[in-house]
């Protein structure tokens, strides 16, 4: 037996009574192959878990019928981080001999990674925001209203802004000149940068236009890029309607010029100055199964369908909210959403624990969205620990 082939594991023997810790070293190392992981006394003090590489059902069905105190060798195990899964088997030792790439943090050091946003001028101080701007469903145009807010003291935005359709919004023009369109498309974000904190999330529902030839997706990450902020991810939101009304071809049946057919829409997802974003342990509220399944950046949901009850044209989920909002922020985080439309994200973030502002310049979507946010409980802090 190599020892090196294993990762350590302490473990203060004053976790078991005395008997439970004997208990323990031989039921597991009876149960698992010494390939796999086993128990040693370390000193009187502490025991040792050596751990290699072991099948997770067998794993896991050992453990589930062992006692309470059988279970903190298991979370102890699980703290740690494996490299993988191979064949069923989570691996935790020599994975790095399988993977094609090599030494794979020293090239990303090398290669500089992220190296347009390197020479960003953010202040890294944040600020907190008073109290009367917190939970508020504001009627405005956000380009002024953004103003009133200070820099840095903003968690997470996350919004869908007019895509410049032609849609029948109550408020404003959807169809205007690009150029146009992305100057104040642009202005708002520059705001929205200003007051998003260092590693912050700003998080942007966009979809571009087939028919104009408008990679509004592209044009978006590119002033994003422009800004220096960071690219954190991409996530396609497949909405799965094949069934949609338009049925051009384009040039049916020849390659002079096919017309495509998309399902999806985007979420860009860009940090200001830091990919990491800190936060209070106890206010972390992804599950373990939430967290494995979104970090599969291709999401199916359906499109919203209350469309036609709250008269707004282009709302999107509230399923979609709820990932994005757990996936980059913590509970108690301020949300802000500039195109609020009929308050989705204020919506979700009540539900969801986190603090709101948002942001619509039409008087009757934002009504709806206070008496839809009214009727939301407030919600008591969820506790995984
Ligand atoms: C795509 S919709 C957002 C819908 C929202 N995600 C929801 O689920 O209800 C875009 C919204 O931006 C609003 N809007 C357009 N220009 C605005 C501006 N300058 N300031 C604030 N809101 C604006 C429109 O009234 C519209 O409701």
């Amino acid at each position: 037996m190599n020892k090196n082939n294993y990762i350590k594991i302490k473990i203060k023997k004053k976790n078991f009574k005395q008997e439970s810790s004997e208990n323990i070293l031989s039921e597991i190392n009876k149960y698992f192959d010494e390939n796999e992981l086993f128990l040693k006394k370390n000193n009187d003090n502490d025991i040792l878990i050596y751990l290699n590489s072991f099948d997770i059902n067998k794993f896991e069905s050992f453990f589930n019928e062992k006692p309470e105190y059988f279970q903190v060798i298991k979370q102890k195990i699980n703290k740690n981080k494996s490299y993988g899964i191979d064949n069923g088997k989570k691996i935790y030792i020599d994975y790095n001999k399988e993977r094609k790439v090599k030494n794979r943090k020293k090239k990303e050091t090398a290669r500089g990674k992220y190296y347009y946003a390197k020479d960003n001028n953010f202040k890294k101080q944040n600020n907190k925001l008073t109290e009367e701007k917190i939970n508020q469903i504001v009627c405005a145009d956000s380009l002024e209203y953004l103003k009133t807010i200070p820099d840095n003291s903003i968690d997470l935005i996350f919004t869908s802004p007019p895509y410049n359709f032609g849609l029948d919004y109550e408020a404003t023009d959807d169809s205007i000149k690009w150029q146009q369109y992305l100057d104040q498309l642009f202005a708002i974000f520059d705001e929205c940068i200003r007051v998003l904190k260092y590693g912050g999330r700003f998080a942007v529902n966009i979809q571009p236009l087939f028919s104009d030839y408008i990679p509004l997706h592209h044009i978006v990450g590119k002033y994003f890029i422009d800004k220096k902020m960071i690219w954190k991810t991409e996530i396609l939101w497949e909405k799965n309607n094949y069934n949609c009304k338009y049925t051009a071809w384009g040039s049916w049946k020849s390659p002079s010029s096919p017309y495509f057919k998309y399902t999806w829409e985007f979420v860009e997802v860009y940090c200001k100055g830091d990919i990491k974003k800190t936060g209070k342990k106890e206010n972390i509220d992804i599950t373990a199964d939430e967290f494995k399944e979104w970090v599969y950046s291709k999401w199916s949901i359906a499109p919203e369908r209350n469309m036609k009850e709250y008269d707004h044209p282009a709302m999107f989920p509230e399923e979609l909210a709820r990932r994005i909002l757990k996936l980059f922020s913590y509970q108690e985080d301020i949300i802000l959403d500039p195109f609020g439309g009929v308050g989705t994200v204020a919506a979700v973030a009540k539900k969801e624990n986190r603090k709101y502002i948002s942001i619509d310049i039409s008087e009757e979507y934002t009504k709806k969205a206070r008496e839809r946010v009214k009727k939301v409980p407030k919600q008591l802090k969820l506790n995984l620990e």
